[in-house]
């Protein structure tokens, strides 16, 4: 492992990041931390699936830039850069399967025109990739070096597969050109500013306790997931961009629960009287997923540090504060065109 002593200066300027996805609810939350860490932050987004309201807070941070494109178009970007990190990609299930050729696109064509662009800015190139590289997986919990059951014709495969062909991408950039390399691979992730219509587990229970109707569990429930809080997902980004290694790197929490505890959970934390329906489990829907850390607690000195009482809290309280945003899903269609 080599452990890099991080500069923020470069001949007496802020070292600049160039990150994609910014608008989303990760990207928001790492642009925050990359400017209380000292860079530039170039944040780029299309809008398709994040919202301007996620960045409100920054557009006066004399180191922050918003530019709204999409980037499976070429963009040019004069100054110079030190990092492209590529977080951009609709994420959540409901929106990926909405949008399946954009998702593609932002994953593939994306990736490629944002490793030339690193290549030609002798930038690091960061890569958020996903668990969903696993599939369903039938190793459990899954190493990095597991290689995934992945159904490359299924409804998922947009996601999954281009992820995966991302992946073998920036690998590619990183051994024929010797492009320095981090890939991350993010386990479910939750936390304040997430979509609630989403579609994702925890933003369903919450969205549905607080306007006690009903909780909609998939299948019977025995389904497994593994639940990161956004702070522990920050963290462990900031201290993987210090060293020196491509990855992949697993970042998730292994704490493991039923989706029924899951629900009963969120039923106790949010008072809720709402009760619980069963509905057909959706096609390829993983049945368990575990990250196995070791490699992360061995490179980074990281593990997540909240619990899953503790980050849901913080979250219903954010949900519980936060007016319900306008539906998104017209909007970004628009803004693609
Ligand atoms: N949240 C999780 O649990 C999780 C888990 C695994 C991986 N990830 C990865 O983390 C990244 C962020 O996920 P998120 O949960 O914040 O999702 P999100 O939908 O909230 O954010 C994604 C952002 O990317 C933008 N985007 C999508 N396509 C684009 C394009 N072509 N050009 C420009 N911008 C584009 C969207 O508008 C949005 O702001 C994604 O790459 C996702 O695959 C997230």
């Amino acid at each position: 492992m080599k452990v890099r002593r991080t500069r923020y200066l470069r001949r007496g300027r802020p070292r600049a990041v160039l990150f994609t996805g910014a608008a989303g609810f990760v990207g928001s939350h790492l642009a925050d931390r990359l400017l209380d860490d000292g860079y530039r932050v170039i944040a780029v987004d299309n809008l398709i699936t994040g919202s301007e309201k996620n960045l409100e807070h920054l557009h006066d941070h004399p180191r922050f830039r918003f530019i709204e494109h999409d980037i499976s178009e070429p963009l040019e970007i004069r100054e110079r850069l030190d990092w492209v990190m590529h977080f951009a990609s609709p994420a959540s299930p409901p929106k990926y399967l909405k949008w399946p050729l954009e998702t593609m696109r932002a994953n593939s064509t994306g990736t490629h025109l944002l490793l030339e662009l690193a290549r030609e800015h002798r930038a690091r190139f960061f890569l958020a990739s996903t668990s969903e590289v696993y599939g369903d997986p039938k190793q459990h919990p899954q190493p990095e070096d597991y290689w995934g059951n992945v159904n490359p014709l299924g409804p998922r495969s947009v996601y999954d597969e281009a992820k995966r062909y991302a992946e073998a991408l920036a690998m590619s950039y990183h051994r024929e050109f010797e492009l320095p390399l981090r890939i991350i691979r993010i386990f479910n992730t939750y936390g304040p500013r997430m979509d609630p219509h989403d579609g994702r587990v925890v933003t369903n229970f919450i969205r549905q306790a607080l306007a006690n109707e009903p909780l909609t569990v998939y299948g019977d429930g025995s389904q497994t997931r593994s639940l990161q809080h956004i702070d522990d997902l920050v963290e462990g980004v900031a201290r993987y961009m210090k060293v020196e290694d491509p990855g992949p790197i697993n970042l998730g929490n292994p704490e493991e629960c039923t989706v029924l505890e899951l629900a009963r959970l969120i039923l106790e934390l949010t008072g809720s009287d709402s009760d619980i329906v069963f509905e057909p489990l959706p096609e390829n829907d993983p049945t368990r997923r575990r990250p196995d850390i070791e490699r992360a607690r061995k490179l980074l000195g990281w593990s997540p540090k909240i619990g899953m009482r503790e980050g849901l809290e913080r979250t219903i309280d954010s949900f519980a504060t936060t007016a319900a945003p306008a539906e998104p899903l017209t909007a970004a269609r628009t803004a693609q065109a």
